[in-house]
């Protein structure tokens, strides 16, 4: 953890994505701005967050069951049980998971995500994704970069419109990983149901975060050059393997998982 960010310095005037999100999950680590912005939001947002973190739970859990004991989680948000190393280490106890968030009450929360098997380990960067040279170089400290890691970008790239690069920024991420990782990516819709996406991003507006909701065709672009993992490029709900199969409700969360070649 970077010891100069050990007393961060919440913001409560504005509201910030991990706690509007932590809102939206039924969670108590937000303040009045960011409810503000919650109750203005229509209800299928609740319902956004509740499947894209189920979405998250099946897809850290399958990647376990692969094999996979390392991974790199940009865009962690607020804790909330159970964490992706609570998950993975259920099934591959030695597993290490790196964290990683750009907000200061993230970071205040974090013990909760240090909270490790002793076989494995976990730890925290405070980092911006838009800054993705700095998190690699801090993962290479913590990750064999030599073997397969998971690289979990799990509703975060909609918190990038297109003049932030978020295509080149997954890319450099990517590119760092050796052959045999996986990206993990949900992502919220513009064209699932396009008024409500419209009302959700123009309530985060006002509360002066920007988002970038993107189409189906959009979201894809992010697994170009990736073996998607079936059943592929799907909403939240309807991405599930070896285990039964999620309520088959609407959502405008795209998933999916794909292997680095
Ligand atoms: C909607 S929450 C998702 C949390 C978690 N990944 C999940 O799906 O349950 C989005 C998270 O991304 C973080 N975030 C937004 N922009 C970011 C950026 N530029 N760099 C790093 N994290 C960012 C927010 O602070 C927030 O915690």
């Amino acid at each position: 953890m970077n010891a100069d960010a050990s007393r961060p310095t919440i913001d409560t005037s504005n509201p910030h994505p991990a706690r509007v999100y932590d809102w939206l999950l039924g969670g108590k680590d937000n303040y009045p701005v960011d409810e503000a912005v919650g109750e203005r939001l229509p209800p299928e947002a609740k319902d956004a967050a509740r499947q894209n973190r189920a979405f998250m739970n099946r897809a850290a859990a399958w990647l376990a069951s692969q094999g996979v004991d390392q991974f790199l989680d940009i865009g962690t948000g607020i804790p909330t049980a159970p964490n992706l190393h609570q998950i993975v280490q259920e099934v591959v106890p030695s597993a290490r998971v790196v964290y990683t968030d750009n907000d200061p009450i993230v970071l205040r929360h974090a013990e909760a995500l240090l909270v490790s098997r002793p076989e494995g380990m976990t730890d925290y960067i405070q980092a911006d994704v838009r800054e993705p040279l700095e998190i690699l170089a801090h993962a290479r400290t913590l990750l064999d970069f030599e073997r397969p890691i998971a690289l979990s970008l799990i509703a975060l790239m909609h918190f990038l419109p297109d003049d932030q690069d978020p295509f080149g920024i997954v890319g450099t991420l990517v590119d760092a990983l050796p052959s045999g990782s996986h990206l993990v990516l949900s992502h919220a819709s513009s064209d699932i149901f396009p008024e409500l996406s419209a009302q959700v991003a123009a309530e985060y507006a006002k509360g002066g975060i920007q988002l970038g909701f993107r189409t189906r065709a959009e979201v894809d672009r992010f697994f170009k050059g990736l073996d998607l993992v079936e059943p592929g490029l799907v909403t939240a709900p309807e991405w599930f393997k070896d285990t039964a199969r999620p309520d088959a409700e609407g959502s405008g969360i795209y998933a999916a998982v794909a292997r680095i070649p």
